[in-house]
């Protein structure tokens, strides 16, 4: 059983820890979090140890892991304590506020010979899964052109607002559209030129956006979109359409199916998923409902670590270039010129 200490148990502190519990190959020994009603509602959950901070927890807590779910402007500080701690660690993404952030936290490390993954959970979504087999196989021919989208109700759950301020999240291109550009990316190859436009949030920091990706290694040009300013009562929804040379494909999260392929030749149908969605999260406010991604993730990196492999579905160096990517587009957006990598 791989020993679990937690950093922030927050929104996603608490799917993650759903998750380690549902997978039930490792445990949430510890939880470190500023916020005594957190640590209160931790303990009580887990029946673990709580810490104020997680340099307490590391001193203290006999445990493996760190799992940091803290608001991104910690991620590179906890991480480094973590590592040099000598503890493997999965990060919550964005990876970091900026490049030179994720390349302390990569040199800290491998300086420590630990074990880093960035929950770049789209990566581990069954429907983009899917979709990443069906284009690696050649099966429908090259890509020819993307549109992906993301749409969320307004994070107002967080710990003090901090995502509506772009200091300390990076707005919403930092927060939400990097999973559609780290899933481009994974696909389709870093994009070499970016242009984007976008509408400033509440807080001043860049949470909508239209970003067109060029130069991708697999040839084709991309589009995504997302947006953290939909009214209150709009549904989360992730969606993305590919024409390939032999057929097109359309996912869509409020679809049912959810997936399409749409063949050039023959009827449509609905790929089978790898893995069933394993339950609802009843627990976290926000808006994400089904466990399915995250606990693929979990998962993965937990089985990662119990045979001694290092991650390669997620390397701490693809964690850096989304990173790299949205830093890009949020300067094309805020000074109308194309942005090169
Ligand atoms: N993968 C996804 O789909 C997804 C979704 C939402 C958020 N996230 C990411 O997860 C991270 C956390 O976001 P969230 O929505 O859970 O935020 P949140 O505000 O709900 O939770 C943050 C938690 O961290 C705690 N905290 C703050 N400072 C701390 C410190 N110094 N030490 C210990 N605990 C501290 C807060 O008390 C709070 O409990 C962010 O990086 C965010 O981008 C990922």
């Amino acid at each position: 059983m791989i020993k679990v200490g937690l950093v922030g148990y927050g929104f996603m502190g608490h799917m993650h820890s759903q998750c380690h519990a549902a997978a039930g190959e490792s445990k949430i020994v510890a939880v470190a979090d500023v916020d005594p009603a957190k640590r209160d509602e931790a303990k009580e959950k887990y029946n673990c140890e709580v810490y104020a901070s997680v340099e307490e927890m590391l001193k203290s807590a006999d445990i493996d892991m760190v799992d940091i779910c803290t608001p991104t402007y910690l991620h590179a500080e906890h991480v480094v304590a973590a590592a040099n701690a000598g503890k493997h660690i999965l990060c919550e993404k964005p990876m970091a506020m900026s490049v030179e952030e994720c390349d302390k936290m990569i040199d800290a490390v491998n300086k420590n010979g630990v074990t880093m993954m960035v929950a770049q959970v789209i990566r581990f979504w069954p429907e983009y899964q899917v979709v990443k087999e069906l284009i690696d196989s050649g099966k429908l021919g090259k890509v020819q052109w993307l549109s992906a989208r993301r749409l969320s109700p307004p994070a107002n759950w967080a710990w003090e607002k901090w995502l509506w301020d772009p200091k300390r999240s990076g707005g919403g291109v930092m927060d939400l559209h990097v999973h559609d550009q780290d899933y481009i990316a994974y696909l389709l190859g870093a994009p070499k030129k970016v242009q984007a436009q976008g509408t400033k949030g509440p807080g001043g920091g860049l949470d909508a956006v239209q970003a067109l990706g060029w130069g991708h290694s697999s040839g084709a040009n991309s589009y995504a979109e997302g947006s953290l300013i939909m009214s209150e009562t709009y549904p989360f929804n992730m969606s993305m359409v590919i024409a390939c040379e032999k057929a097109s494909i359309k996912l869509d999260s409020g679809a049912d199916p959810s997936l399409m392929v749409y063949p050039n030749e023959g009827e449509p149908y609905a790929p089978e998923l790898p893995s069933p969605e394993i339950g609802e999260s009843t627990e976290t406010s926000g808006n994400l409902s089904s466990l399915g991604g995250y606990y693929n993730e979990i998962k993965y990196f937990v089985g990662c670590l119990k045979e001694g492999k290092k991650p390669t579905v997620v390397t701490p160096e693809d964690g850096r270039e989304a990173v790299k990517i949205c830093l890009a587009i949020t300067k094309s957006a805020e000074t109308g010129q194309t942005v090169e990598l």
